[in-house]
């Protein structure tokens, strides 16, 4: 019995894995007929606003005091509908590609049983989801684990001439994830917008950290606390990348941590920007991840890469050195960025020609503002200061012409 449960589950990530490694080959075909929508360092686009701007990011409070399956119960009666529409059209898209319902199913019956494996609170608070949505829970784990590998993006944190840092991110998901050639869009992309909020996490009335995240979802990908710390985590793809991790997890081997739950537990629980670099490069992991992490004072902020097992390089500000940023996509620093994929090189012209001295909101507004930093995958913008506990997200949009990454 355990091992035909073990045999049909390993069955349905195979499954999944096949489409990722698909996709992943028609992307290189797609590749050359893509021109390279770049364009000149943008300004003045903040305050945000015309087509690359969607709208604010609304505002949560969940209470940690509460027991973890009730304490999203009211996000989610808000936010049913489009959670909803976007787990059927991840169905959609499944059976589309398999032409069968086979998958579903095994999501559907297989992956519950693992729910007791979760950590606390995570697996208790993903019930409690499945519960107020009314979805099925083997559907919510799914898509929990959908972000831990469909995820790219651009994170920075900057330093000004006072010593007050600034934390911006461009979190772009949805890769490979149906390509809307009518609407040229990526589906998911496009459903997954209305999910997007911002959580204020409080214990005794008063905020732990916050967060913008996504309705159902209860990792972490970007958040702060504040006085004290900020956090992004940017995917980082490697041949020992997350489905081997993520599949060793579902055939039993739980001795590693799912990357945006460390990131979760660091905001909540950390007190000091050292103990959270420690947490972040230490702790064993599903699979590999930058975490972009800043601290409250001048000199404090690092690009950390992770294998799975060990922390292979931490990249620190050095203002001495001239070294005022650090600015991480989804390539090592060290290297050069995959050459169909270079966000790297645009982000940083502009962080340059934009100077120190000029930093602020709305300076690192236009640098993410700028093609292809902005692409047809971004899907909000984050905006931190630590020392003010000022977070600020927005929704994006890219219109034609466009990257599609
Ligand atoms: C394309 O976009 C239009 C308008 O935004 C929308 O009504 C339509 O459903 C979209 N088509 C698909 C296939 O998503
Ligand atoms: C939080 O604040 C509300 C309203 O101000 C109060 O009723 C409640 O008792 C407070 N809870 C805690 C844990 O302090
Ligand atoms: C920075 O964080 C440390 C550790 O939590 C704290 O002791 C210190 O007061 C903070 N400094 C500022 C300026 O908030
Ligand atoms: C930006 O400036 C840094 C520091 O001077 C330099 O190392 C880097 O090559 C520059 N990058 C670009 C794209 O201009």
């Amino acid at each position: 019995m355990a091992w035909n449960l073990r045999g049909s589950v390993r069955g349905s990530v195979l499954l999944l894995l096949l489409c990722i490694v698909l996709s992943g080959c028609g992307i290189c075909a797609v590749a050359q007929d893509v021109p390279p929508y770049t364009e000149d360092c943008r300004s003045g686009t903040y305050p945000p606003a015309g087509p690359t701007f969607k709208g604010n990011v609304p505002w949560y409070t969940v209470n940690l005091d509460q027991p973890p399956n009730e304490r999203w119960h009211q996000l989610i009666s808000h936010k049913k509908t489009q959670l909803t529409n976007l787990i059927q059209a991840i169905k959609d898209l499944a059976k589309s590609l398999f032409a069968s319902g086979k998958i579903i199913e095994l999501v559907d019956t297989k992956l519950p049983l693992l729910i007791g494996s979760l950590p606390f609170p995570f697996g208790e608070e993903i019930k409690g989801i499945a519960d107020a949505s009314g979805l099925p829970l083997g559907e919510v784990m799914l898509f929990n684990i959908f972000y831990e590998v469909f995820t790219v993006c651009t994170s920075v944190v900057a330093e000004d001439k006072t010593g007050k840092l600034y934390h911006a991110r461009n979190l772009d998901f949805g890769l490979f994830l149906g390509w809307d050639v009518k609407n040229s869009s990526w589906m998911i992309t496009e459903l997954l917008r209305p999910l997007v909020v911002n959580v204020k996490f409080q214990r005794n009335n008063k905020t732990v950290f916050q967060s913008t995240s996504f309705a159902g979802y209860v990792g972490m990908l970007t958040g702060m606390k504040p006085g004290v710390l900020t956090l992004t985590m940017n995917e980082r793809y490697s041949l020992d990348g997350g489905y081997i991790g993520i599949l060793e997890w579902i055939l039993g081997r739980r001795d590693g941590t799912w990357m945006s739950f460390l990131t979760r537990n660091v905001l909540e629980n950390a007190t000091s920007y050292e103990e959270a670099k420690s947490l972040l490069s230490k702790t064993k992991m599903l699979a590999p991840a930058y975490y972009i992490l800043g601290g409250n004072k001048s000199g404090e902020a690092c690009v950390i890469t992770r294998s799975r097992e060990s922390c292979l390089d931490i990249w620190e500000l050095d203002i001495q050195q001239g070294r005022w940023y650090v600015l991480e996509t989804n390539y090592d620093h060290w290297k050069e960025p995959l050459f169909v994929d270079n966000r790297r090189v645009p982000a940083m012209k502009c962080m340059n020609r934009t100077t120190q001295q000029s930093i602020s909101f709305a300076t690192i507004y236009d640098v993410l503002s700028t093609k292809p930093v902005l692409n047809k995958l971004t899907t909000y913008t984050t905006l931190m200061t630590v020392s003010d506990g000022n977070l600020e997200a927005y929704l994006r949009d890219c219109p034609d012409p466009c990257m599609p990454w």
